[in-house]
């Protein structure tokens, strides 16, 4: 295991090539298309122009979490910054980066940041934000590492004591067996003593959910149907992507949103560069995200079942940061 070293200038690292990522994505669209409940990993969701809707997202008025995010952020990230003891904060899934300066200024004001790792897996997305944030923050050593969060944790550069960041809500989006996974695997690569500090939405009235998935603009809905539209560009698809319907729907059992795609009438899709056709029955879905909503005893019940031990937790009732210790 060879940890990227880190620079003066913004460096780039990259542990997951263009290859990877393709093998990946047609080995999950054959994975999921071809089971009796069709379904899709989120992070394809994430293309130039999905990274662009995700943010028009957290513009819209019914998706509050990134506004909540923020705000706890804004009050708490002093003390975070001086529970967590840290001199580096590396960011998983930073995207466009735009809450990390709060964090990254609570170190600083607390005079011990030696370091920023950037690590998401679009290299777009990174080049942007490690750019702007080293033009903000003269001579520190700022890293982006272009890596898949659930595979490379281990491989991930340690040029201080961290505090690693997992902000969004983005723990969301693993299902419980998976988040168990991240988690122990998160643990396994942390020396004891850093942090992890994690951003979650809370169970909460399903109408407020349900609205927070699918808003009245319809942005939400467009974000969804950009998958089908990234799998006709990477695979040579054929999705008519006019052809099917947004769905938010609250599962009160497992505690999530789920985002699905529906079918508006019986059709046969072709995947030319998986030699592969799909057959949809009129109304069939596929499920394309869910997004899991917490409770505080829960995950705290399963931080410390993997070895993290919790260490604060500031709420606003909709929304919550829980640090957490290896
Ligand atoms: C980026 C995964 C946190 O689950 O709320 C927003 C993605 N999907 N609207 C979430 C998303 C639909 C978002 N995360």
């Amino acid at each position: 295991m060879t940890a990227p070293e880190l620079t003066g200038s913004p460096g780039l690292s990259v542990l997951l090539d263009p290859a990877d990522l393709r093998a990946q994505l047609s080995d999950d669209v054959r994975k999921g298309l071809t089971a009796p409940e069709k379904w899709l990993p989120p992070k394809y969701f994430y293309d130039d122009l999905g990274s662009e809707l995700f943010e028009e997202i957290t513009r819209v008025t019914e998706y509050y979490p990134t506004r909540a995010e923020r705000t706890l952020l804004h009050l708490h990230a002093t003390e975070i910054a001086a529970l967590s003891g840290a001199s580096v904060l590396l960011e998983l899934g930073s995207g466009s980066s735009a809450k990390t300066r709060i964090l990254l200024d609570a170190l600083s004001g607390a005079g011990r940041l030696s370091g920023y790792v950037a690590v998401d897996v679009s290299q777009g997305a990174l080049a942007g934000a490690v750019a702007m944030l080293a033009a903000e923050h003269p001579g520190l050593p700022v890293e982006a590492v272009v890596a898949d969060f659930e595979r490379d944790l281990c491989a991930l550069p340690v040029p201080g004591s961290r505090l690693v960041a997992f902000l969004g809500g983005t723990i969301g989006n693993f299902a419980p067996r998976q988040r168990e996974g991240f988690l122990s695997s998160l643990s396994a690569a942390l020396w004891p003593g850093e942090s992890l500090l994690v951003g979650l939405d809370l169970v909460k009235d399903p109408l407020r959910l349900v609205a927070a998935y699918d808003d009245a603009a319809g942005v939400t809905a467009r974000f969804n149907k950009n998958v089908l539209r990234v799998l006709n560009r990477e695979l040579g698809a054929d999705f008519d992507i006019a052809a099917f319907t947004h769905v938010a729907r609250w599962d009160p059992y497992q505690e999530w949103i789920e985002m699905r795609l529906q079918a508006d009438r019986a059709m046969t899709v072709d995947i030319a560069d998986l030699g592969l056709e799909i057959s949809f029955r009129r109304g069939e879905e596929i499920r394309t995200e869910i997004s899991a909503k917490f409770r505080r005893a829960g995950i705290e019940r399963e931080l410390a079942a993997a070895g993290l031990s919790p260490q604060g937790w500031w709420s606003d009732g909709d929304y919550a940061l829980v640090l957490a210790k290896a």
